[in-house]
């Protein structure tokens, strides 16, 4: 199985922060963003990752993360010509990268300390399907995809930012596909935020009945605020004080 990380994306929302870099570069307590997701390919056991990014920034990445050796990964690099494209658009970019194979999508901002070895192992065995993983938000699932579950963790709907949510379980930055998932993205439209939606995507395998969620405990989606910027680096800061991260 491959690993792509998304980092591209114009970050409006935390400018002037990202005028001149961009969002996954920004510090979080003791290292730069990106490597939150990038050591949680490590821990997943994934050898080969893209890294995919915009156009002005993608040489950043390149200097930073270099051949990925010091995390014992091999790295690929991908330019997103439209950076504000939507995930989807960003994901199709692994197709030739990923070949035959499954992969695992990781949103660049998302900070979480779920061990996804098992997950990963166990998906590998699946003959198809895809994988999210979803975090109870009792107040504020509505700012995110809302998934809503049966009992076995069969996904029965997602919605991308719902008016009145179906449940009170956020989508979080953390997918698996099969290797239909280029073909499925070649059928997708562009929403009407202009992008193609991460969520519309995933629907493809909800309405196939082979979309599965795993519930996951910390999870911080650093990008959306100042204030998600600044609580990711304050729980990071004091995991790292208790030595629950390194
Ligand atoms: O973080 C979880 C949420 O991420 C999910 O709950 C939503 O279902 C999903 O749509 C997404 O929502 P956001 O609106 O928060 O996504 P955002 O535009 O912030 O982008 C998330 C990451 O993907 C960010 O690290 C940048 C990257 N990205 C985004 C876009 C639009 C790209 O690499 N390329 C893009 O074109």
């Amino acid at each position: 199985m491959k690993g792509v990380i998304l980092a591209g994306g114009l970050a409006t929302r935390l400018r002037p922060l990202t005028l001149v870099t961009n969002k996954h570069l920004l510090p979080i307590y003791n290292k730069p963003m990106i490597y939150y997701p990038l050591e949680a390919m490590v821990k997943a056991g994934i050898k080969e990752v893209l890294v995919t990014s915009s156009p002005d920034h993608a040489g950043h990445f390149a200097n930073l993360l270099g051949s990925g050796e010091d995390f014992g990964l091999k790295l690929y690099y991908a330019v997103q010509e439209n950076p504000k494209g939507g995930i989807s658009d960003a994901i199709i970019l692994a197709d030739e990268f990923a070949k035959d194979e499954k992969i695992l999508v990781l949103l660049g901002d998302n900070i979480f300390g779920f061990d996804l070895r098992e997950s990963v192992e166990m998906f590998e065995k699946r003959e198809k399907g895809a994988m999210t993983f979803g975090i109870e938000m009792p107040t504020e699932s509505k700012q995110y995809g809302v998934i809503e579950k049966d009992l076995d963790d069969n996904v029965i709907s997602i919605e991308e930012k719902p008016e009145n949510p179906k449940s009170n379980i956020a989508q979080t930055g953390i997918y698996m596909y099969d290797n239909r998932v280029f073909s499925f993205i070649k059928d997708l439209s562009p929403s009407q935020r202009g992008e193609l939606e991460v969520t519309d995507l995933n629907n493809f395998y909800v309405k196939e009945g082979t979309m599965k969620c795993e519930m996951i405990d910390w999870w911080i989606d650093a990008g959306t605020s100042f204030d998600e910027l600044l609580r990711a680096n304050k729980m990071v800061a004091e995991k790292v004080k208790s030595g629950e991260l390194q």
